[in-house]
């Protein structure tokens, strides 16, 4: 189902009015920085695995025929690895508007390769969402991202990126790759 975070995204606010933010990106986030940002650094959050469980009905799918897109799952002990960007707080209105079909900001402690951490923000779709869509056997999520297409383009085109992406970064992802590598089957 189609629905708009926007407004309830602008009510969590977590930070100083006038502080740089970090945002960690973990799925087009990651390759797709289509916003102004002060820094770039990849870095990982602990606790959490990427997921093809988000439907996406207003970018890479539409109401009618949703598409697969990620969002985080809770697994202890887990490291999921992505982007941090640090930017102004003017450039969170682009983002929640981009987030807005069921993610919603939180707060989370991220982790840098030299071993500093910052705590800033990541967009997260929870199972509670009107857009969620939940886990599926792999074929059918493949069959899917296959098909789907919206305003911003095809979906297979949001994991080929994602896993291209992964790779860059030397990340090893089991659930992106297994699907990448069923997606190129059809
Ligand atoms: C993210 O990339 O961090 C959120 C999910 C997405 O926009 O693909």
């Amino acid at each position: 189902m189609l629905i708009d975070t926007t407004a309830i995204n602008q009510q969590r606010n977590h930070f100083d009015d006038d502080a740089d933010i970090w945002v960690f990106g973990y799925g087009s986030l990651i390759w797709k920085a289509d916003f102004t940002y002060l820094e770039r650094r990849s870095a990982y959050i602990t606790g959490w695995e990427r997921r093809f469980w988000q439907g996406s009905h207003d970018h890479r799918g539409t109401p009618q025929a949703p598409g697969r897109v990620v969002t985080l799952t809770p697994v202890k002990g887990a490291l999921c690895h992505g982007m941090a960007y640090r930017i102004t707080r003017d450039v969170l209105a682009p983002l929640d508007h981009r987030e807005k079909n069921g993610y919603l900001r939180e707060l989370t402690p991220m982790h840098f390769a030299d071993g500093s951490q910052a705590q800033g923000l990541v967009y997260m779709a929870t199972e509670d969402n009107p857009a969620f869509l939940g886990p599926a056997p792999l074929e059918a999520m493949a069959h899917q991202i296959a098909c789907a297409e919206g305003p911003s383009g095809p979906n297979r085109d949001y994991l080929l990126n994602l896993a291209s992406a992964l790779r860059d970064l030397e990340v090893e992802d089991t659930h992106i790759f297994a699907l990448e590598e069923r997606l190129q089957r059809l």
